[in-house]
């Protein structure tokens, strides 16, 4: 079969998009605190900074990740049932996915992976990149936000599933959120179905404030492209160098948290909302929360998702962990 007919994007139409993202920023800016959701970071520029941080020498969750999958991959595998298909929440540039696609490959001959991301781009771009590599490969892509592509998914997948949730992107979420949300997935899931989760332990501060604040400044880039896309898609009129980007550890909540700081007292016009936001001197717009886990933390999150950790591993400096989950009890008792 050609590249084309293994391939099938669906969702993410533009006009949508762009609705979205002028509500949620008009509801955002008005809000006080004022606030912007993570969500948006990932624009085609947003896409290729994030690929960007990835590659840092602070940045090292990527790499402990990259890590723990080359090296376990078998074991990992083995705690799956036979001819799976991939499913992956976040899938950004699937680089990390790879290692774990070549083992499906080779164990099953072929292989359907579902990902699922709110860039459209990003996937087609590494769907492109994955369907010229593997050829007995198909993919069927959501572009959607997590819980509509959830939704989704039902109708493009039969048989056991593997889903993939990378990156520590479950430490984007309040803790409570986090096991709601697993909650939602483990409802989703049949008793053969597994689920890998990559999840950012705790550590030192020092560590943490690097790793979301870089020499470089390429996390403070990353942020701050938040602005450029609102000046972009809804007419902002936001100066970057108005604003300063701002990464501190909440050694107690274990939780990096991220903001753009008004270095002045600023009044910012957004023409496409028909709005006007007043800054005071060294007001912040939160825009993420990083939360980090302790093994303690991912047995609660797990107990709360209804969900039994299968295995865990980590990488040799014991910064990351993989997680693999079953469901806890038969489906439909949830
Ligand atoms: N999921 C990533 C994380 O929590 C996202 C991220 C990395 C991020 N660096 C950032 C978000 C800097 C905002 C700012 O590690």
């Amino acid at each position: 079969m050609t590249t084309h007919e293994r391939f099938l994007l669906m969702g993410g139409e533009l006009s949508d998009q762009l609705a979205a993202f002028a509500r949620d920023v008009s509801a955002g800016l008005s809000a006080s605190p004022k606030r912007l959701d993570c969500r948006y970071f990932y624009d085609a520029d947003g896409s290729h900074l994030f690929e960007a941080i990835c590659r840092l020498p602070e940045y090292y969750l990527t790499r402990a990740e990259q890590e723990i999958l080359l090296t376990r991959t078998t074991e990992i595998l083995a705690t799956c049932p036979p001819n799976l298909t991939l499913v992956e929440l976040g899938s950004g540039s699937a680089s990390k996915t790879r290692v774990l696609i070549e083992a499906l490959l080779q164990r099953q001959g072929r292989l359907r992976y579902v990902p699922v991301d709110i860039s459209r781009a990003a996937l087609e771009q590494s769907s492109r990149a994955l369907l010229r590599d593997y050829d007995t490969l198909q993919i069927v892509a959501i572009a959607a936000e997590y819980q509509d592509g959830l939704q989704q998914l039902s109708s493009v997948i039969e048989g056991p599933r593997l889903i993939l949730w990378l990156g520590s992107n479950v430490g984007n979420f309040e803790r409570a959120a986090a096991s709601e949300f697993l909650r939602q997935i483990r409802r989703w899931m049949m008793p053969s179905d597994r689920l890998l989760v990559g999840i950012d332990l705790r550590k030192s501060r020092a560590v943490l404030e690097a790793a979301y604040d870089d020499a470089q400044g390429v996390t403070a880039q990353f942020n701050l492209n938040l602005l450029a896309r609102i000046n972009r898609e809804l007419g902002g009129h936001f100066d970057l160098q108005g604003f300063r980007h701002r990464a501190t550890y909440d050694e107690q909540a274990g939780c990096v948290q991220m903001y753009l700081e008004s270095v002045r007292e600023q009044t910012v016009l957004i023409d496409r909302l028909g709005l006007t936001v007043c800054f005071s001197a060294g007001e912040a717009i939160h825009t993420e929360n990083s939360y980090k886990y302790s093994f303690a933390e991912i047995e609660r999150l797990a107990e709360a998702a209804g969900l039994r950790l299968e295995g865990q591993w980590l990488d040799t400096q014991q910064q990351f962990s993989e997680n693999m989950f079953a469901p806890a009890a038969p489906a439909n008792a949830a």
